[in-house]
């Protein structure tokens, strides 16, 4: 039997004039988490949203924040990141000088400390970290932009992180972002993610039904 799949909706596809009840519709289509896309326009060439909308958002649902930073510097925005609701805090760790401390920093605040690689990121650059960390977030497309073609040349990685997982027994969520459908999440579950991001599937396939797009993106 395969465990139960979670699904992160990401915001970014969502109506920002309305983001409140876009995130109260996530939660009751039954949304796993909520997944919240920071760009900085430096890490990444897009800007998105910052701690202050994640401090007006937090009060209008109880579910997860997961919270990817595409930002540089990282560690002088932490405490802001927790401060506003963030629950899962994750960072590219070509973002940080000093990996070990961004992990120690985000455990500081008591939150979740997940590690994001970028397509062409390789496993060594957090292989000595794996101890450390409550999550990987495996990019299957460059960070920056939602409504992207997937990567499958990604899922290799992917399976890979799952053996050394298992094999080391560790308990890591193992999520995938990036051009998730209804016909590749299949793959992606197999190669071993647990946690689905979605953003323009979930938003906008069948007349944007989230109930209905996020149950057949955990069942297919
Ligand atoms: C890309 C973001 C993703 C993305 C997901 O940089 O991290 O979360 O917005 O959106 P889709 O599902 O449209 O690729
Ligand atoms: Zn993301």
């Amino acid at each position: 039997m395969s465990s139960y799949v979670k699904i992160s909706p990401s915001i970014l596809s969502a109506d920002f004039s309305k983001l409140g009840e876009e995130i109260i519709s996530l939660d009751k289509a039954g949304a796993d988490y909520i997944h919240v896309d920071v760009m900085d326009g430096h890490f990444v060439p897009n800007i998105t949203i910052g701690p202050e909308i994640i401090k007006k958002i937090r009060p209008v649902t109880k579910k997860i924040f997961d919270v990817h930073l595409m930002i540089e510097p990282v560690d002088k925005y932490i405490k802001d990141f927790a401060d506003a609701g963030a629950d899962i805090i994750t960072f590219h760790p070509e973002a940080t000088p000093n990996t070990l401390e961004t992990i120690n920093l985000i455990r500081k605040y008591n939150k979740k400390v997940g590690i994001s690689l970028k397509p062409r990121s390789e496993i060594s650059l957090i292989e000595k970290f794996l101890d450390k960390i409550d999550l990987i977030l495996v990019m299957s497309v460059e960070p920056g932009f939602a409504g992207q073609k997937f990567m499958p040349e990604v899922l290799p990685k992917l399976k890979n992180l799952k053996e050394m997982i298992s094999l080391k027994k560790l308990k890591i969520d193992l999520e995938i972002d990036g051009g998730i459908n209804f016909e590749n999440s299949k793959i992606a579950i197999e190669a071993g993610a647990n946690i689905l991001v979605s953003g323009s599937t979930i938003f906008k396939k069948n007349n944007g039904d989230l109930k209905k797009n996020i149950s057949l993106l955990r069942s297919i």
